[in-house]
């Protein structure tokens, strides 16, 4: 059966491309980010993958992250890295320059800019 959903971002947005140009155009700033690099893996490939399913489904998308990978838990999941107030920021600068990169139009561009940050603030768990 086909599930209709009104007024989610994911729609909005144009769907799944829309998200893998965000992530791709996210993960090599991320790659290049001299707080961001000593954290994340070289090869970044696996991550973005997972990052798409993840904001496929945090948009209102269909589940993919779940089907993948289970309950997100993403705190926990977060907890073996040093996640400093620094290192917030630089996640939020890399995600504010894809969102324009990417092209996502106003007001998706802020509304997903705040929903992330709030996020990402509940992912700090280290001081600097
Ligand atoms: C606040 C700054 C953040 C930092 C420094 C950070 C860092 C990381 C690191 C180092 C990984 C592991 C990469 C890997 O092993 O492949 C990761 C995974 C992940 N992050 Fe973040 N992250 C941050 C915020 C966020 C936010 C705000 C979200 C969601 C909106 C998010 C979603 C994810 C997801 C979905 C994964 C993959 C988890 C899995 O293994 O299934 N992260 N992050």
């Amino acid at each position: 059966m086909k599930e209709v959903k009104h007024g989610n971002i994911y729609d909005a947005i144009g769907g799944f491309e829309t998200i893998e140009r965000l992530v791709t155009s996210f993960y090599k700033r991320v790659g290049k980010h001299p707080d961001l690099i000593p954290i994340f893996p070289e090869d970044l490939t696996e991550t973005a993958r997972k990052q798409k399913l993840f904001l496929t489904q945090f948009f209102g998308g269909p589940r993919l992250y779940e089907q993948d990978r289970g309950h997100p838990m993403l705190r926990r999941r977060h907890l073996p890295f040093p996640i400093t107030p620094t290192r917030r920021d630089a996640w939020l600068h890399c995600m504010k320059e894809a969102l324009k990169e990417a092209e996502i139009e106003e007001p998706y561009q802020t509304v997903i800019y705040e929903k992330l940050t709030l996020t990402a603030n509940h992912m700090m768990n280290r001081l600097d």
